[in-house]
């Protein structure tokens, strides 16, 4: 007779298959340790956190696990293909750049993201970017501390409203639509985009389409970026646009650096032809000390941290943790960026 009691249920659900520690996740980057916690919970996979982020160190800790959370670190082919069990890289964000898809793909390695997560947290850095340099706030309050109370009666004080100016969004994913809809609804701007991979009839109501990326520069105050870094757009706005740009406008990115020419952006900026630039993300990060857009006065900075809310960040460690278990445990995966065929490497 088979043994029965609340210790041998027990001892039954510790032998259970499901339960024992079956797989192996890395965690590299500390940003993403909070993925960990979710697939600790479910008591079958075993976390392993930190142990460097350089290829070097990925390479050699990505050996036997089944699965890796990737954050700011790269996933090159080298360190997939060190990856001898490695079936899923997930990251922890919508931005795949720091992945090589092709090699992924062609190794077998699901990769998956976080898209629908930080979808506000971004919206609302865009327009917080968008107010600060409209009302000038960064550089009120640099004077303020200065001692600079009484300059208030100079020009350089006079700040505009965004009600009725004209807003224009490249790209019209989730972020950007969202970015859309606060502008419009919230702050009565005028929204026009372009996003030549969205058919006419899916914008949104109550957005303008722009069919050419030049008409877009030359008509709105304000450009805000929400497209992808991919191969093909790298360095994509550059000089040309900044001078198509209206008097006094200015420029957001909370995109990816890389999209634009920052030697370009450095140059509009200096000579006048925008007023001023709010970015949360640079060409290369973390900027060196002699990064020219650094000494900019026209210029807001924040850290690359435009998703750092503890909604967004709760909300893509819950992501990432469902996608690995998808991934491992042959379920329907809700969030894949590729297709990979069969795993060709073992
Ligand atoms: C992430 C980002 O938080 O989602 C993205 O692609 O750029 C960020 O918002 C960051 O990359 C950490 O993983």
């Amino acid at each position: 007779m088979e043994p029965h009691g609340y210790p041998y249920q027990i001892l039954r659900s510790c032998l259970n298959k499901e339960n024992l520690v079956s797989f192996k996740v890395l965690i590299p980057d500390e940003i993403a340790r909070s993925c960990g916690k979710g697939l600790e919970l479910l008591g079958r996979y075993e976390v392993i956190y930190g142990g460097g982020t350089d290829e070097a160190s990925l390479i050699r800790n990505i050996a036997e696990v089944d699965a890796a959370v990737a954050g700011h670190e790269t996933y090159s082919r080298n360190v997939m293909e060190a990856g001898r069990k490695l079936q899923c890289v997930a990251r922890f964000g919508v931005g795949y750049d720091t992945v090589d898809i092709p090699a992924a793909t062609e190794l077998g390695i699901q990769v998956t993201n976080t898209p629908a997560a930080l979808t506000n947290a971004v919206a609302e850095h865009a327009i917080a970017l968008i107010l600060t340099l409209a009302k000038k706030v960064a550089y009120m309050d640099r004077r303020v501390r200065e001692g600079g109370w009484d300059a208030r009666n100079d020009n350089a004080h006079i700040s505009i409203e965004v009600g009725g100016k004209i807003l224009g969004l490249i790209g019209l994913g989730r972020i950007g639509r969202e970015t859309a809809r606060k502008a419009s609804v919230g702050l009565g701007m005028r929204v026009i985009a372009y996003d030549p991979f969205l058919p006419p009839e899916k914008f949104p109501e109550g957005v303008e389409r722009v069919a050419e990326l030049d008409d877009l520069f030359a008509n709105a105050d304000f450009v805000s970026l929400h497209l992808p870094s991919m191969p093909e757009n790298r360095g994509l706005i550059g000089h040309r646009h900044f001078l198509m740009m209206r008097n006094g406008s200015f420029f957001i990115n909370c995109a990816r650096g890389d999209i634009v020419d920052e030697a370009a952006l450095v140059d509009a900026l200096k000579r006048g032809s925008i007023a001023g630039a709010g970015l949360d993300v640079l060409a290369d990060e973390p900027p060196k000390a002699d990064n020219p857009l650094l000494v900019l006065d026209n210029v807001v900075f924040t850290p690359h941290t435009a998703s750092f809310t503890p909604e967004a960040r709760g909300a893509m460690a819950e992501s990432v943790a469902q996608s690995i278990d998808a991934v491992l445990t042959g379920a329907v995966v809700e969030y894949p960026v590729n297709k990979p065929e069969k795993r060709t490497h073992a």
